[in-house]
């Protein structure tokens, strides 16, 4: 079967899977937050609809000065983005033509940046045994020959967040090497308040990138918003290689709404809390492997059968809960099922289905 390279498409799957159009389908593969968008979104874009006639501001000052402060930034260290999928080649333009590590398995958009922009990758691994923690050492031998490292911290597809000790090694051996830590934060404000995002480093690691998108937090996938933080020269040129009104009217008329709403970040806090720590326990009780996950997402896999995933992986769509693959992760080659995190009831088809797997094995 030819696995589509990303979640979140039910209607291709069900075409793949011979499974009838107009199936109801519950869609656990896509990482998007269940409780957004936020009910006032909509109403705010049909407010700003006028701007349709007219080019945005090219440098999106407002919007700009919203998340610097938003940041404890300044100006001069954001540069919005047409979502994180923007800022992640533009970080890779920067080092076009020269070496880079990837932190895998992650996110497959690095690598395809780096192809695009002629980047030379060498791949390090994060795996199970050390509940995916960094290989730092491995990454100091090579460190000299390289001039960026990319990694997710939640990374996507395991939910785990490599530690602040490890990262900081890395930044300051970076400074001797003269290699960047581009660190993809697109799953931070999932995060417990406890684990902040790296911000506050920027001052002090000028070899530091942050990647943003606030399409995971808000569920705004359609609209595309996403942003950079770093120091003012890189931003400069990124700015520079950036095409102009990249970000549309309606993303930009938004943003200051979007990041006053404590509200609703504060209820996903408390809705991930929950329903989590519920999965968590339940699915442990059924034996299956969970990764240790932050953020609204987590690898599974069947302990007892751990070499029928893909099985599962049917079994499950049969039964209208679609999850995500992870043959297209490199190292995992579809051992594990990456699952989002949904709402009470959601979860509970989601469990029930799991049991029933269990019980018919
Ligand atoms: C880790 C990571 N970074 C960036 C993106 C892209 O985000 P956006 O939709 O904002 O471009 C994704 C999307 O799945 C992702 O998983």
């Amino acid at each position: 079967m030819k696995w589509p390279s990303h979640g979140g498409q039910p209607q291709a799957m069900k075409k793949l899977c011979n499974i009838e159009n107009d199936k109801e389908i519950l869609d656990f593969s896509a990482n998007l937050n269940p409780l957004g968008p936020p009910t006032w979104l909509k109403e705010e874009i049909i407010q700003n609809l006028d701007s349709l006639t007219c080019y945005p501001d090219p440098s999106y000052s407002r919007s700009s000065s919203c998340i610097a402060e938003y940041e404890g930034a300044s100006n001069g260290q954001i540069l919005l983005t047409n979502g994180g999928a923007e800022a992640i080649f533009l970080a890779a333009k920067l080092f076009e033509g020269r070496k880079a590590i990837i932190v895998q398995p992650t996110f497959i958009e690095y690598e395809r940046a780096c192809i695009h922009y002629q980047i030379v990758t060498e791949d390090v691994f994060l795996d199970e045994k050390s509940d995916f923690q960094l290989p730092l050492q491995q990454i100091f031998e090579k460190m000299k020959e390289v001039d960026v490292i990319f990694l997710c911290r939640p990374n996507n597809p395991t939910g785990t967040v490599v530690d602040e000790e490890s990262l900081k090694q890395l930044l300051n051996e970076g400074r001797n090497t003269g290699t960047y830590i581009v660190v993809d934060e697109a799953f931070v404000d999932f995060l417990p308040f406890s684990i902040p995002s790296l911000t506050r480093w920027l001052a002090s690691y000028s070899n530091l990138i942050l990647l943003r998108s606030l399409t995971k937090m808000y569920t705004i996938p359609g609209l595309r918003l996403g942003y950079v933080l770093a120091n003012k020269e890189v931003i400069e040129k990124m700015r520079e290689a950036q095409m102009p009104w990249s970000i549309n009217a309606f993303a930009d008329a938004v943003v200051p709404r979007l990041l006053e709403d404590r509200t609703f970040i504060e209820k996903t806090h408390h809705w991930l809390k929950l329903q989590s720590t519920y999965l968590f326990e339940k699915l442990t009780d059924l034996d299956f492997y969970c990764s240790t996950s932050k953020v609204n997402f987590y690898l599974l896999r069947d302990n007892l059968n751990p070499n029928r995933t893909d099985e599962l992986f049917h079994y499950l769509f049969l039964h209208g809960i679609l999850t995500r693959h992870t043959h297209n992760f490199k190292r995992l080659e579809g051992e594990y099922l990456r699952i989002a995190i949904r709402s009470e009831e959601e979860n509970k088809q989601l469990l029930f289905y799991l049991q029933k797997w269990r019980n018919e094995q």
